[in-house]
């Protein structure tokens, strides 16, 4: 049961960010909410995932788990940085708080902080995409065709490489370095093709902490003594 809670609400987090990129479509108003929303949902996946803090200080750190803690650690500065400065920008839900100063450093840590944490919290989902493929194995119970499995992998690949080149062409470096004052918004473009633009990137960055992940296992010649208990590796 807990293991569903657990599931439905790593899903619910992945929509809504998507839904908060995608501020040009949804609007302030509900750009606020999700955000609320996000705080929330972050707030109850920490204390679902409690006994990774517990086992923090225990094991040996081999190089993926150093890799897949600094990516936490990131995620979780992403997540701070982008409360504080939305609450103090906010505009309707938080109004009443009447956040008059900062707004200028809030505006810039907002920019950068929102497209650093879609990068880090699409790898922090790669870092955990082994799970996916677990439940993929166990509903299939094993059986998926030879042909099926490379077919999927060349959709992943395809997906990945048409992700970076939409990130690249989207200029999002710019403004996770601050090289850019403010986000660019192609009004023109439909709401589907904004979604969908951040799902094939979210793929993008999914690949790549997967499959760092993988390349960082190979220098573990043991399991870790401490791993990830959601984990169903192959
Ligand atoms: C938690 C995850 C969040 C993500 C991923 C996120 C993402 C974004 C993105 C991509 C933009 C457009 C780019 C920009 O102008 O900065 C934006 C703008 C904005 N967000 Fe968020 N946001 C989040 C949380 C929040 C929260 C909690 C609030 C307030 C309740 C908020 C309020 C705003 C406001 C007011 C703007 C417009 C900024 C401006 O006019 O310059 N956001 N956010």
């Amino acid at each position: 049961m807990k293991q569903k809670i657990k599931i439905f609400i790593d899903v619910l987090m992945t929509a809504v960010l998507l839904a908060l990129m995608a501020y040009q479509v949804v609007g302030d108003v509900l750009h606020e909410w999700f955000g609320t929303g996000m705080l929330v949902l972050f707030i109850v996946h920490n204390i679902l995932n409690y006994k990774w803090y517990a086992s923090l200080f225990k094991g040996k750190y081999k190089p993926q788990r150093v890799f897949s803690v600094l990516v936490n650690i990131a995620v979780l500065a992403a997540i701070l940085c982008l409360g504080y400065s939305g609450i103090v920008m906010s505009r309707n839900v938080f109004a009443f708080l009447h956040i008059g100063k900062g707004m200028a450093l809030a505006r810039s840590m907002h920019l950068a902080a929102s497209y650093w944490g879609f990068v880090l919290m699409s790898l922090h989902l790669g870092l955990h995409w082994g799970m996916i493929i677990g439940l993929f194995r166990k509903l299939t119970k094993g059986k998926a065709p030879a042909a099926v499995v490379w077919v999927m992998r060349v959709i992943a690949a395809a997906v990945a490489v048409y992700g970076a080149v939409l990130f690249i062409k989207a200029d999002i470096f710019s403004y996770m370095f601050l090289k850019n004052d403010f986000a660019f918004f192609d009004f023109d473009k439909s709401a589907f093709a904004v979604f969908a633009e951040y799902i094939v990137m979210m793929g993008t960055w999914i690949f790549i902490g997967y499959y760092i992940a993988k390349i960082l296992r190979l220098f573990s010649k043991k399991p870790d003594a401490v791993t990830d208990k959601n984990e169903i590796e192959p």
